[in-house]
C-alpha cells in the first residue's frame, strides 16, 4: 500500500463471469496486498466500510446501453466518504453508450469521487456457437490491459497531486431504458434437472415445479444468460433475435479505452 491509499476494495457484478475476470485483473495490477473483494452479483456479498484513504474499484456490465438496476440495487445505501474510486464497465462489442457516465454518477451520488475509468469487452450474453460475440474475451490481450489499467490507477494517484474531474463519455438524458418483455430462457428436452442453472441465476428466477421440472419466473430473469452459460448439456436456450443481429452488426473487434 501507499501513503495515500490505505486499503482497495475491488466490487463487481458478474452473471456470465466476464466482469469478474477484468476486475481480477485490474486488482493484479494494482499490486496491493490486502484487497478486500465483494462479488455483489447475488446479494450475500456485504460491501465492506469506505474509509476516506480507501480506493475502491466498480466493475459492472452494461445492458442495453445503460448500467443494470440490479448494480445499484446491490450496493445499497453505501457511503463513500469522499474517498476515491475507479469506474468500468464491459460490454459485449456493440457499445457502451451511456453506462459508463451513469455508473461516474451514480458512484459519486454515493460519496465517492470517481479518478480513472475504463471500457472492456466481454463475451457477448447473447453469444451462441454458430454466431459469436466478441466470443472468448476477455481474453489474452484484454487481460494484459487491465493489469496496464491497474498498474497506471496506482502510478496516478500516488504522482499527481490534484485529481481534476474525470471526463467520460455518454449523454444525460442516458439512453431510454426499454420495458423488459416477459421472455426468458427455456430448458429443453436434454436437461437432467441438475439445478445449476438455478444456482446461477442472480436473482432467484429459477426453480423447479411439484414434477420435478426446470421452471423460470420471466418476470424476475433480467436475460443475464448465465443459466445458459453454465449448462452443462446445452439444454438452456435463449433464442432472440438480436443474436443474428449483433453478430452480423458488431462482430468487428473492439477494444479497451482508458480514460484519466
Ligand atoms: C440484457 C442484456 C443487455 C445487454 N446490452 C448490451 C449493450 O447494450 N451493449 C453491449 O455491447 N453489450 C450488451 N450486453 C452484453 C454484456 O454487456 C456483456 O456480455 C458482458 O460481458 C456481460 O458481463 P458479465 O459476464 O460480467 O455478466 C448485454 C447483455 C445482456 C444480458
Amino acid at each position: 500500500m501507499n501513503n495515500i491509499i490505505k486499503s482497495v476494495n475491488l466490487i463487481y457484478y458478474s452473471p456470465t463471469g466476464t466482469s469478474k475476470k477484468i476486475a481480477h485483473a485490474i486488482g493484479d495490477g494494482l499490486r496491493v496486498n490486502n484487497l478486500k473483494e465483494s462479488d455483489i452479483t447475488f446479494g450475500n456479498n456485504k460491501v465492506t466500510d469506505f474509509t476516506h484513504d480507501s480506493l475502491t474499484i466498480f466493475v459492472c456490465p452494461v445492458y442495453g446501453g445503460r448500467i443494470p438496476p440490479i448494480f445499484f440495487e446491490r450496493l445499497g445505501s453505501i457511503d463513500g466518504n469522499d474517498s476515491m474510486c475507479t469506474i468500468i464497465v464491459v460490454y459485449g462489442n456493440r457499445h457502451y453508450d451511456d453506462a459508463l457516465l451513469e455508473l461516474k454518477n451514480g458512484v459519486s451520488k454515493l460519496g465517492f469521487h470517481p479518478v480513472a475509468a475504463a471500457t472492456f469487452i466481454g463475451e457477448h450474453s447473447f453469444s451462441r456457437d454458430n454466431m459469436p460475440i466478441a466470443a472468448g474475451r476477455p481474453d489474452h490481450y484484454d487481460i494484459g490491459m487491465a493489469e496496464h489499467f491497474g498498474k497506471e490507477v496506482m502510478d496516478k494517484i500516488t504522482s499527481v497531486p490534484l485529481l481534476n474531474d474525470l471526463y467520460v463519455p455518454g449523454n444525460f438524458p442516458y439512453k431510454e431504458m426499454k420495458p423488459k418483455q416477459p421472455v426468458a430462457p427455456i430448458s429443453t428436452g436434454s436437461c437432467c434437472s441438475c439445478g445449476l442453472c438455478i444456482s446461477s441465476c442472480p436473482t432467484h428466477a429459477i426453480s423447479t415445479n411439484s414434477a420435478g421440472s426446470i421452471i423460470t419466473d420471466s418476470n424476475l430473469c433480467t436475460l443475464c444468460c448465465a443459466c445458459v452459460k453454465i449448462c452443462p448439456h446445452g439444454a438452456r436456450v435463449f433464442d432472440t433475435p438480436f443474436t443474428k443481429f449483433l453478430y452480423e452488426n458488431f462482430s468487428d473487434r473492439k477494444n479497451p479505452e482508458f480514460y484519466f
